[in-house]
């Protein structure tokens, strides 16, 4: 069996004997080593500890790498992402510097519709090969494990062809890799007067076939106003459950959608976004079981306030962080800015931000009880650090690459 032992490493964050999503005040919570060691045999951790209590017996594994006082941080659990697409739109984002609103966007044919017309173009090679770059840089950025939603197909074929390309990314990638339904993005323009039509579609069309190739394993709504109601998102919902697929909703993004409040009854793993709270969506959300996954990349590129997580963390809600990389509203995967940017702008606890990224970040995927943490018998997903003076330092110094080296299973990147 290959081993692997990391030693002198200034401090190993957020290690665990047991793990259970983390809400309210236990975000605050990290527990780290400082002077550790870590033992990893093939793919898994297999041991830690400090450095003066290193067993004799693991002092000679096939390989010992120094860290000389970096630090070890479990790798990042991007639980929400578009990362399927076929062309940037850095024209729309120029248009919006001009003064164009996302509707009057929306309105000349741009936005998720813009994205589902260059999707139909692109062949499946294709679309495969720039995922697979995006995979590519993200992972060198620390991300270990990623969801992936379709979203900008909007027809039987294209939205297919997407799940396709992500079951290609699972099958070859390294990463640990969800796939998201994402049918309900919004109205294709030929259903733009018959909503019911395209739902039916969803459900008579697209469902059946995801669930019997096994092409998804979670199903997603945009809930907002002038896309799905909080009725039609329970349809759609109920529909992918009836086939296995648990909801992860797009909730309260743009307005007070109702997409939290539905989201709980559903039992959905998760509501993502969340910009747009009020007391009712926050209650709701705090005595479920359902994680808020907070995009604050996405929040910050369309020039929205950001997520009020302080308000969430102390109602005692569970909280993960996700890059949400879309052409979009979120055209970076880059997961240490997102860390980075709920510390600086939502008060998050550097603390608060590094479990939300990892392990609920790991829990909003159900990879929680493989991955988000430093815990005996999880995958060696690692982040080593260039040196850096605390761990305050790595969202503090928002921008710079503090990352020296990446292991995804076992393996250096
Ligand atoms: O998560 N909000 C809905 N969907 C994406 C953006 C889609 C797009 O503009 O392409 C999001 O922000
Ligand atoms: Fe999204």
């Amino acid at each position: 069996m290959s081993s692997l032992l990391i030693t002198n490493i200034r401090q190993l964050v957020n290690v665990r004997e047991h793990t259970s999503v983390l809400r309210g005040r236990e975000l605050a919570d990290l527990p780290c080593i400082d002077n550790a060691y870590l033992l990893i045999e093939e793919d898994t951790i297999a041991g830690y500890g400090r450095m003066e209590d290193l067993p004799a017996s693991n002092q000679q594994p096939a390989t010992v790498v120094d860290a000389i006082g970096a630090f070890v941080v479990p790798a990042w659990c991007d639980s929400h992402t578009h990362i399927v697409f076929a062309a940037s739109r850095e024209e729309e984002f120029v248009d919006k510097i001009r003064g164009m609103s996302y509707a009057d966007i929306a309105a000349k044919g741009g936005g998720i519709l813009n994205s589902a017309r260059k999707l139909h173009d692109t062949s499946e090679e294709e679309l495969f090969n720039q995922a697979w770059k995006r995979l590519e840089e993200v992972s060198r950025l620390g991300t270990g494990a990623i969801e992936i939603k379709s979203g900008y197909g909007l027809t039987v074929e294209a939205e297919l062809k997407m799940l396709r390309v992500i079951k290609k990314l699972q099958e070859k990638s390294p990463l640990s890799i969800k796939a998201t339904f994402l049918g309900a993005h919004t109205y294709p323009s030929e259903y733009k007067n018959n909503h019911q039509g395209y739902i039916d579609s969803i459900i008579q069309d697209m469902l059946p076939v995801i669930a019997r190739d096994k092409l998804a394993d979670y199903i997603d709504v945009f809930c907002e106003e002038g896309f799905f109601s909080p009725a039609e998102t329970e349809t759609i919902c109920r529909a992918g459950m009836a086939h296995g697929l648990k909801p992860k909703i797009h909730a309260n993004q743009l307005h007070l959608s109702g997409g939290t409040q539905v989201g709980v009854q559903l039992g959905a793993i998760s509501v993502d976004h969340l910009e747009t709270m009020d007391e009712a969506a926050i209650q709701a959300l705090a005595h479920s079981n359902t994680i808020g996954t907070l995009l604050p990349t996405a929040a910050f590129f369309l020039r929205m306030p950001f997520q009020p997580a302080r308000t969430l963390i102390d109602a005692g809600c569970a909280i993960a962080l996700a890059s949400d990389f879309n052409p979009g509203s979120s055209p970076s995967g880059n997961m240490n800015l997102v860390v980075a940017m709920s510390c600086i702008q939502m008060k998050m606890l550097p603390q608060e931000a590094i479990n939300a990224a990892t392990l609920n970040g790991a829990y909003a995927m159900e990879l929680g009880q493989e991955l988000g943490s430093i815990t005996v018998g999880k995958k060696a997903n690692l982040i080593i650090t260039k040196p850096i003076p605390s761990l305050a330092y790595y969202p503090y110094a928002f921008g710079a690459n503090l990352i020296d080296k990446v292991m995804i299973k076992g393996e250096w990147l």
